[in-house]
């Protein structure tokens, strides 16, 4: 019996096995489009999600992520209020409409009125009087104006444009052009419901393939426990615009019954993991969630296959989910061992919807983790979140608890090179991803699934991949030494 278990041990592949197979092609790298859908009801120009972990994304990697058309995931090694704010910092950072603004009213003093816009930053003020817009008071009309003791109703302007909702961007734009303002409020029956202002526009017109909610906000993701519905509550009603259900074992029955009560309080999309079989696959996407998160043990950090004996290759992983995944029309986000670009293309080729990374952003100049230098080099802190550091400091959910004070992480601490910016990044890798899939002969994700062809390597056929017989004298900003 055991001898017939280990002799039918079926086979399981990851990155380095496999190579995908060149075919002739019409396509060029430039005509291929690797937008997709990330879950069932969110589409990114780059199908890249940065991981949610206390040394990968934060607030400013959530923008960057997205300004650069990917998605960043919040991590919830912090309280809810503060991962609350995060959210709020993303969603605030390029609406083109500002809908909590900062207004006066005609008997504020032009003394205070000036004390606002100094304290926050901005330079007018909408006047309001009964919620109605009756003028408004920029730096322009105060800027020569001396005597501090005036109200604000003798210098604002009263014959203020406005726009209605649903104005474009194009349409602010050419407005604000014509009467050379820099403010336009929105007005709905003569109520101020928001603001464009002309630095929101050009940050707009600066990130034209960002990550947007209809409203014209950045796209930003946030990790919960698998128990925590007071977080995932808060969450969405801060308007997060996916949740990500941050367990080591979704298929774990405790876990996929409060997988089942957070659905039916939340209407945001979820994401739900981590997993790696077709069963799970079946099991999650029958408790109605939006995407699946695989991988267990291939990231560069973990420890699980090596402390629990546990875990499937990734790519192995990744085809067996993807099928359910396809049947059901639910994204698989591969997540976990991705070291280059081609990972990326071979994750994609074996049915995955999108990739989502840890130490490949970890070094970049957004990440909130530490510099370091070693040996004079720069690096960054990036460490697993079953890692000793995070379990003491933190969440201690995801691994590595075998009862009161014992703690058994499954998960490093290290640090990899600094990489400069995310933009920098993700330029490298969807470079990558766009030439891989012109090898291929795929214009998009789709047909990469359906065309591309996948070779199995040897351990020689491995070493001939990468650079050899050669001293390397000049690093590439897509082929890091560390
Ligand atoms: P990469 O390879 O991109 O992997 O650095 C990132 C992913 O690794 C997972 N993760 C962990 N897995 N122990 C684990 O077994 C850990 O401590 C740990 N921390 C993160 C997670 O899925 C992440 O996205």
């Amino acid at each position: 019996m055991f001898e017939e278990k280990v002799k039918n041990a079926d086979m399981g592949l990851t990155f380095d096995d496999v190579l995908l197979i060149p075919s002739k092609t019409p396509i060029e790298p430039k005509d291929v489009n690797v937008s997709n859908f990330v879950t069932r009801n969110i589409k990114v120009k780059i199908p890249i999600l940065s991981s949610p972990m206390d040394t990968v994304t934060e607030a400013r990697m959530a923008i960057a992520m997205a300004e650069f058309g990917a998605l960043g995931i919040i991590h919830r090694n912090m309280s809810i209020e503060t991962q609350v704010n995060m959210i709020r910092r993303v969603k605030r950072e390029e609406s083109l409409i500002i809908r909590e603004l900062y207004t006066i009213t005609p008997d504020t003093t032009v003394e205070e009125a000036e004390r606002i816009m100094r304290e926050n930053n901005i330079a007018g003020l909408p006047v309001v009087e009964d919620e109605k817009l009756v003028g408004i008071l920029t730096n322009r009309d105060i800027r020569f104006f001396r005597g501090k003791k005036i109200k604000v109703k003798e210098l604002m302007t009263r014959d203020v444009i406005t726009a209605d909702e649903g104005i474009t961007l194009e349409e602010a734009v050419k407005i604000m052009h014509k009467h050379r303002i820099e403010k336009l409020p929105i007005v709905k029956d003569g109520i101020l419901v928001g603001l464009i202002t002309a630095k929101d526009v050009l940050k707009r017109e600066r990130c034209p393939h960002a990550s947007r909610d209809h409203e014209g906000r950045l796209l930003v993701g946030a990790a919960v426990g698998p128990f925590d519905v007071e977080r995932a509550l808060a969450l969405e009603k801060a308007e997060v615009d996916v949740i990500v259900i941050d367990t080591a074992h979704a298929h774990n029955e405790k876990v996929m019954e409060s997988i089942k009560k957070i659905r039916k309080k939340i209407d945001v999309d979820i994401i739900a993991g981590n997993i790696a079989t077709k069963e799970a696959a079946e099991d999650l996407i029958s408790l109605d969630v939006d995407a699946l998160r695989v991988g267990i043990g291939p990231g560069s950090i973990c420890t699980t296959r090596v402390v629990a004996g546990i875990g499937v290759p990734q790519i192995t992983a990744i085809a067996q989910t993807a099928d359910v995944g396809k049947k059901y029309k639910i994204p698989v986000i591969a997540d976990g061992g991705i070291r280059y670009s081609g990972d990326i293309v071979k994750a994609l080729a074996a049915g995955a919807n999108g990739v989502m990374l840890g130490s490949l952003l970890a070094g970049t100049e957004e990440s909130p983790g530490r510099e370091i230098i070693i040996g004079g080099r720069k690096f960054k802190v990036y460490r697993g979140m079953g890692s000793l550091g995070v379990i003491q400091q933190g969440i201690s959910d995801r691994y590595g608890k075998i009862g009161k004070g014992k703690i058994v992480p499954e998960g490093v601490e290290g640090a990899v090179p600094y990489k400069g910016t995310v933009g920098e990044v993700l330029t490298q890798l969807v470079g990558g991803m766009k030439s891989g899939m012109g090898y291929v002969g795929a214009r998009n994700i789709d047909e990469l699934q359906k065309k591309g062809k996948f070779i199995r390597i040897t351990q020689a056929g491995l070493k001939e991949s990468h650079p050899h017989d050669v001293n390397i004298i000049a690093e590439a900003p897509n082929y890091p030494m560390s």
